[in-house]
């Protein structure tokens, strides 16, 4: 059995740099014809200079799959002639709280003051990007946020805002309200709830931010999800940390899903009977809301169970020894 995948993209992807770059760009290059890329490297992506020479070594990565790298640039007080000049080169930016997650401490301190960068995305029509989650109790973080997303949705009503990576139900209901927002959803979110990364023995590799939540917001994500709501986006939040990042005291937030991706994507939707559902998903609601045509790019994938490798290099995947149940077929075969 087979499933075509149309133009599959990924919204929200950590590509990194130097050796992990040339690691884990080939899986998602592979996989999709495009990615939104993170910007939260170790000296942040802030300024068109960064931005063309952190593309061109994404490229190089990239070798001859096609994969369209759409840049973000890190939220900061821009101009107009910054932002002017940087438009038609990103597809977005980027805001992180300060310090909320991985190499986020140059993120903004103070929400009152982003007034005046964020009236100028709304008029030079550029979106925004935002890890929405406050410095709370952990499992509140993201609906401690919400009131902020609210603000400015409707504050900024031509301005498209993107909440990246929901976990909870509550975030949800705020697509329904503002046909300004829009949101990406991670597998992993669909797929584990809190229970797998701390219930028993804990595990490193599936922790990241937002925490993962509840069974009932993992089964309100997943119904939206597979119900096909128009405004929800896959973005994997695939981000590599080297094992002595993650098997250490102080573990590193993120779950490596790029080499699963869009394999377990296809067996969720189809364990589901939803499969028809998938393509809005993974590139349709995308294309439609950032107003994007990425490069066409049809992946094969079959129906041949695999198991994860327990590591690559350095990295442990998501869904490590695991098997699934579909695989990419290798171009050029039938
Ligand atoms: O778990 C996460 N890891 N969440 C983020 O928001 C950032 C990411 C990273 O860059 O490692
Ligand atoms: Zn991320």
């Amino acid at each position: 059995m087979e499933f075509i995948a149309e133009t599959p993209l990924d919204m929200h992807l950590h590509l990194r740099e130097e050796e992990m770059l040339s690691l884990v760009t080939p899986f998602s290059a592979e996989q999709f014809a495009g990615g939104v890329v993170m910007p939260n490297l170790v000296e942040p992506v802030d300024s068109l200079d960064r931005l063309r020479s952190y593309r061109s070594a994404i490229q190089t990565a990239c070798g001859n799959a096609v994969f369209h790298p759409y840049m973000t640039l890190f939220f900061r007080d821009y101009s107009r002639q910054e932002l002017m000049t940087a438009r038609d080169e990103i597809i977005g930016l980027k805001l992180y709280p300060a310090g909320i997650t991985t190499q986020s401490e140059a993120g903004v301190r103070d929400f009152n003051r982003i007034e005046k960068t964020v009236a100028l995305l709304e008029e030079l029509d550029i979106p925004l990007l935002i890890h929405g989650e406050t410095a709370g109790f952990v499992m509140d973080r993201e609906k401690e946020f919400l009131p902020v997303y609210e603000r400015l949705a409707g504050a900024f009503p031509r301005l498209r805002i993107v909440m990246e990576h929901i976990t909870t139900s509550e975030a949800l209901t705020l697509l329904d309200r503002f046909d300004n927002v829009a949101a990406t959803v991670t597998l992993h979110h669909l797929l584990i709830t809190l229970d797998d990364m701390a219930g028993d023995l804990l595990r490193p590799d599936l922790f990241c931010k937002p925490i993962a939540k509840t069974p009932r917001d993992r089964e309100a994500l997943r119904r939206a999800v597979l119900e096909g709501h128009p405004r929800l986006m896959f973005g994997s939040d695939s981000a590599p940390h080297p094992r002595h990042r993650k098997e250490c005291l102080d573990c590193a937030a993120g779950v490596f899903s790029a080499p699963v991706a869009l394999p377990a994507l296809v067996q969720l939707f189809e364990e589901a009977d939803c499969l028809d559902k998938l393509p809005a998903f993974i590139s349709t609601n995308a294309q439609r809301f950032y107003r994007i045509s990425p490069p066409a790019k049809n992946v094969r994938l079959e129906r041949r169970p695999w198991q994860v490798p327990e590591h690559y290099e350095t990295v442990t995947p998501f869904l490590a020894e695991k098997t699934i149940a579909w695989r990419l077929k290798p171009s050029g075969s039938d």
